[in-house]
């Protein structure tokens, strides 16, 4: 949700100059629905997918590398009254070096649905769909899940015993983890690896994730903090989930956060077995051992940070352990699966853009004018990426013929302690009720961002703990691993 109009940024000035955006409310103010830009302010109704301040630092980089040209993109949205969401301004931006400043060059384009303006418009949306898709996968994807997830399955094994309690919890939220990260590292996220073969960064795709890492914060990784960091949502003590979303339509958030409470409520009875109180988790030398482990020698780069909880609750170890559950099961199910169905086409979610805009009067205008789809074409990722980037993510977005889904186990006796079982069971008879829910949504004509207009219902966060024999195996676009491992 945007709370300041027009949008500003957050890089330094002694670097960066001014590089407040250049969108003005001449741009928007006919799409409005009859609002002013102060109206929809005030009601939530402007949102932005704002790559502004995380591209203009790399782009002299990434538009110095043969056949890459990539713009600083901030997309403004309008919340319409039918509960959708519609572009409604597009601000480019290219470096400008200006003495020590690398100020902002901007353009901005609105929606225009005929002629060569229409086939503007359209490139003007896939700039913007390119920093997605290389954001997506590298920090949405990579960084925030399977990354992160290594520091808690590391200091989980040195540290836990295999009979303790906190490690059953988590234990059968790390299968494969490791593993799929080393392959990941061999063959996608080195150098010359095929993702900086297929995303617009190319060799300084790693540089650009490590330095948004500097930025993470464990605490905002737990959905509702997420989605209020985010501006999608506000604290609510009268909300079932204790937060109200702004777009009240919004299938991640919506089927994330019945999933989100599930995962708490699970924790919470069966860490409530163990830890009556707060003594006792003050005194267990492994709990305390391994979270100094997660947060010194895994996490040691963010290890002075102020955010980190001190693990001197229980109610600070069910929320750690219920956003360590949540990153590996339901935040990487919702980034993971839905690549290949959602991007796999191209022209739709380009991965990379070789050329600027093309500029009236020139060759390329020309070209435009003449032959628009060869235009398009010649703009977005080449053939040789593209065959490359949508295999992998063909290959990314398959659901294994083993999955283990969450609410399920694979080791039936996992505990001797009928409590937990009993806590365990109630947790999967939750998330099967969240399966009707998911599906009873889908079919509401009135929610309109479930289906979209392609008739691709969200299935992404369909717990699928009531599969038993493996229907959501291959390229299905539902369910929920209990971990990752692709
Ligand atoms: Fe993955």
């Amino acid at each position: 949700c945007v709370q300041e109009f027009p949008p500003k940024s957050t890089l330094d000035p002694s670097k960066y100059g001014d590089h407040t955006s250049t969108i003005t409310e001449a741009h928007i103010g006919r799409s409005l629905e009859g609002l002013t830009v102060e109206q929809a302010l005030a009601d939530n109704r402007l949102y932005i997918v704002d790559q502004h301040d995380n591209l203009m630092p790399f782009l002299v980089d990434i538009n110095n590398l043969d056949g890459s040209f990539v713009y600083a993109t901030r997309t403004l949205l309008f919340l319409q009254g039918n509960g959708t969401l519609a572009p409604v301004a597009i601000e480019l931006s290219s470096p400008l070096i200006q003495g020590d400043l690398t100020t902002a060059k901007s353009t901005v384009y609105t929606p225009q649905h005929a002629g060569v303006e229409g086939w503007i418009w359209q490139l003007a949306k896939a700039y913007a769909s390119v920093n997605d898709y290389g954001w997506h996968q590298l920090i949405s994807h990579w960084l925030n899940t399977h990354a992160v997830m290594e520091p808690f399955v590391i200091a989980t094994n040195r540290q836990l015993s295999v009979t303790h309690p906190v490690y059953k919890l988590l234990h059968p939220h790390y299968r494969d983890t490791m593993n799929i990260n080393a392959r990941a590292r061999g063959l996608l996220i080195n150098a010359g690896g095929v993702i900086e073969m297929t995303v617009f960064p190319r060799k300084h795709a790693m540089p650009m994730s490590s330095m948004v890492y500097k930025n993470w914060n464990f605490t905002e990784q737990a959905l509702p903090d997420d989605l209020i960091k985010r501006g999608m949502a506000v604290e609510d003590p009268s909300s079932p989930h204790k937060v109200r979303l702004l777009i009240e339509d919004y299938p991640y958030a919506a089927d994330g956060l019945a999933v989100w409470h599930a995962i708490e409520q699970w924790v919470t009875d069966y860490l409530t077995i163990y830890y009556p109180n707060d003594g006792v988790l003050q005194g267990d030398v492994e709990l305390q051992a391994w979270w100094k482990e997660v947060r010194e020698v895994g996490h040691g780069d963010l290890k002075d940070a102020a955010w980190w909880p001190k693990m001197h609750t229980v109610a600070e170890l069910i929320k750690a352990c219920a956003t360590i559950i949540w990153t590996g099961s339901a935040l990487h199910a919702a980034v993971n699966f839905g690549q290949y169905p959602y991007s796999g086409y191209h022209p739709n979610k380009p991965s990379a853009s070789r050329r600027p805009m093309p500029s009236p009067g020139s060759e390329e205008y020309a070209l435009l004018e003449r032959a628009p789809e060869k235009a398009f074409i010649l703009t977005i990722t080449n053939q040789f990426q593209a065959l490359v980037g949508i295999s992998l993510m063909e290959i990314l977005s398959k659901h294994s013929s083993d999955e283990v889904y969450l609410g399920q186990h694979d080791t039936p006796a996992w505990t001797s302690d009928a409590k937990a079982q009993e806590a365990f069971r109630r947790f999967g008879a939750r998330l099967e009720g969240i399966e009707k829910q998911v599906v009873a949504m889908n079919g509401d004509p009135r929610l309109k961002n479930r289906t979209g207009p392609a008739k691709f219902p969200y299935m992404l966060l369909y717990p699928n703990t009531s599969d038993h024999t493996g229907q959501a195996e291959g390229l299905t676009a539902r369910g929920i691993p209990n971990s990752i491992s692709i």
